[in-house]
């Protein structure tokens, strides 16, 4: 029964260890990705990736806010694709 409970514990740790590890590699990521990356990747999720030249910047400041809800993105990611959006106008 004890050698079980070891094992058992060994596993959790490796799992342990495994997600912790990952979690760095992809945060590092998102913090090396550029706004032009963020944006094709994320806003065409659910409809046609808006172009820059859609809207003026004042709008994509509100629709930034708008599509962090929808989108589900940090503060970070937003900021760097409302900032490429911004940037062609
Ligand atoms: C999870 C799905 C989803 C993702 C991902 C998403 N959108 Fe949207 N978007 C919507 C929906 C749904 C609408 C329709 C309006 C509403 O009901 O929210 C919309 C509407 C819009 C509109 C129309 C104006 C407005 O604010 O309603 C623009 C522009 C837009 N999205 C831009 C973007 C950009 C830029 C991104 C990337 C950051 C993005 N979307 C990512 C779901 C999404």
């Amino acid at each position: 029964m004890k050698k079980i409970f070891v094992i058992f514990t060994a596993v959790v740790s490796a799992i342990g260890a495994t997600i912790l590890i990952n979690g760095c590699v992809a945060s590092k990521l998102v913090a090396k990705k550029t706004g032009s990356q963020l944006w094709g990747e994320n806003c065409i999720r659910c409809h046609n990736a808006p172009s820059p030249a859609d809207y003026s910047s004042a709008q994509w400041e509100t629709i930034g806010m708008h599509m962090k809800l929808r989108a589900n993105l940090t503060e970070d990611e937003t900021n760097k694709i409302v900032a490429f959006l911004k940037g062609t106008n």
